[in-house]
């Protein structure tokens, strides 16, 4: 069982990680949606974080600076809405350039220790899904069930550029493969919990799998393990 945090009864949560364009938050949200849970998008924190230090004019190099901030960050996720100080800021934090300024200011410990216990917090009855890179390894090590979702950068490449083009924004196929590269290289190999596999994660590849696909596993898996039943042997 999850260990209890503060003195809290133990929570049950399923971890979901992986790069990006794998499609986590997407199954993220739609396994808590079936199982009634509620949902940690854990890459917006460090979205909202980047934001907040772009326009602090901060430099995505000072750790300590960015520990700071990270510690009285003013965050609050509402109807689906993530919100900055009050204000609505899902759409600024979910472009390209968003994405990889979160990455850089992610890689800083004192980032990390910052927002540690914020996510923990996010655990409730009668359960939590939690998305990101981390969930499984550093922030919810004792989760009953970890998913790690991967696709080839060339098909995470392409799903972005299909969901860009889909909102009417330009988008280079390309480019958008070289980023995803790129920000795979810097979250994994990061001092501080890289993006890796927890041991007993279940991995699946998503390459050519549709969301149902993806999300009738992850459910049949989550079943099962909470049934009691331990189908990732762990
Ligand atoms: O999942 P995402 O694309 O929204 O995440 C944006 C960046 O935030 C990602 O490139 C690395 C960082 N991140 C992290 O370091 N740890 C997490 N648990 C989630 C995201």
């Amino acid at each position: 069982m999850n260990q209890p945090v503060s003195g809290t009864p133990a929570i049950p949560v399923i971890t979901i990680d992986g790069p990006s364009g794998t499609g986590k938050g997407t199954i993220a949200s739609l396994v808590a949606a079936r199982l009634g849970w509620a949902c940690l998008d854990s890459g917006a924190l460090y979205r909202v974080l980047g934001l907040a230090a772009e326009r602090a004019g901060l430099d995505p190099g000072d750790g300590e600076a960015l520990g700071r901030l990270a510690a009285g960050l003013d965050i609050a996720f509402r109807d689906g809405r993530v919100l900055l100080a009050g204000e609505d800021v899902s759409a600024a934090i979910r472009t390209e350039g968003a994405g990889n300024f979160a990455s850089k200011v992610a890689a800083h410990p004192q980032v990390r220790a910052a927002l540690l216990e914020w996510q923990r917090a996010a655990a409730r009855p009668p359960g939590l899904v939690a998305d990101g890179r981390d969930m499984g390894t550093v922030v919810f090590p004792d989760a009953e069930v970890k998913i790690f979702l991967t696709a080839s950068p060339e098909e995470r490449g392409k799903r972005r550029y299909r969901q860009l083009r889909g909102q009417g924004q330009e988008a280079n196929l390309k480019q958008l493969v070289r980023d995803i590269a790129e920000r795979d290289e810097r979250d994994s190999q990061r001092a501080v919990a890289p993006l890796r596999p927890a041991v007993n994660a279940l991995v699946v590849d998503t390459t050519s799998l549709t969301i149902d696909q993806v999300l009738e596993r992850v459910l049949d898996v989550a079943q099962q393990s909470l049934a009691g039943a331990d189908p990732l042997g762990g």
